[in-house]
């Protein structure tokens, strides 16, 4: 049976698959409120690694996850994805000028997804620095390369890795997809060696084990017409 691959992406802080135990326990922290969160002067998250693990879908449930741990509904959030080539100049007035309107949101805060913000010029980012400055402001942002984040934009951060989590960590999904699938009998060992192939990468694990189903099910039908 085929499945849509787009019903696995996570709506849900609870299902994304972090790096690591202890980079999820950092998230969870904040969005369940055990952690302070703008705190000492750090109003940012910065979610950096490898490309493909997960790092704009989690952005993207971040603020609403964070507004309701203070009582709120809708973040509002605006998302600001830097493109490469561009200064960036405008998109930097854009948020100045979005977090100087006073918030609608309940908890006054305003929230910014600023994603891929390596792309930034050395004056936006200059800029980026300033206007995490502005008060009842929050920002996400995300990078395949930390080492050309400004360290003053870092410092404003609470940092959270996104590398390739252990394999292991993605066999409750994989399997979830092989049930949905209607395919048995694939182990767990040989589901990991295929997702550790993937370095991580979120879009191609999921394909992969689409392919390792298909794959499956084309053998074990030859084995019906055989028998
Ligand atoms: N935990 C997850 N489970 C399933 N799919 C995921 C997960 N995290 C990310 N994805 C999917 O993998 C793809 C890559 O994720 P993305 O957030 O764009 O990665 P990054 O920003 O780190 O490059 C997207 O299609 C996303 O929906
Ligand atoms: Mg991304």
């Amino acid at each position: 049976m085929l499945v849509n691959i787009d019903s696995y992406i996570p709506t849900d802080i609870k299902d994304v698959i972090f790096n690591s135990a202890t980079e999820k326990q950092k998230i969870m922290d904040i969005v369940k409120g055990v952690m302070p969160f703008p705190f000492a002067g750090k109003n940012g998250i910065l979610l950096y690694g490898l490309w493909g693990t997960g790092k704009t879908t989690l952005a993207q449930l971040l603020p609403d996850a964070i507004e309701r741990v203070k009582g709120g509904v809708d973040s509002d959030y605006h998302l600001h994805k830097c493109v490469q080539g561009a200064n960036g100049a405008v998109m930097m007035n854009k948020i100045i000028t979005q977090a100087e309107f006073i918030s609608m949101t309940y908890s006054g805060y305003h929230y910014f997804v600023i994603d891929e913000v390596d792309n930034l010029t050395e004056a936006a980012m200059a800029s980026l620095k300033s206007a995490m400055n502005m008060p009842n402001t929050i920002f996400i942002i995300t990078t395949n390369h930390i080492d050309k984040v400004e360290r003053g934009v870092i410092n404003r951060c609470e940092e959270i890795e996104f590398n390739a989590a252990p394999a292991e960590d993605w066999l409750p999904l994989a399997n979830r997809i092989l049930k949905d699938m209607k395919i048995k009998g694939v182990s767990d060992a040989a589901l990991i060696e295929v997702i550790a192939s993937c370095k991580g990468s979120a879009r191609d694990i999921l394909n992969s084990v689409v392919k390792v189903g298909v794959t499956r099910s084309r053998t074990s039908k030859r084995m019906n017409v055989i028998y």
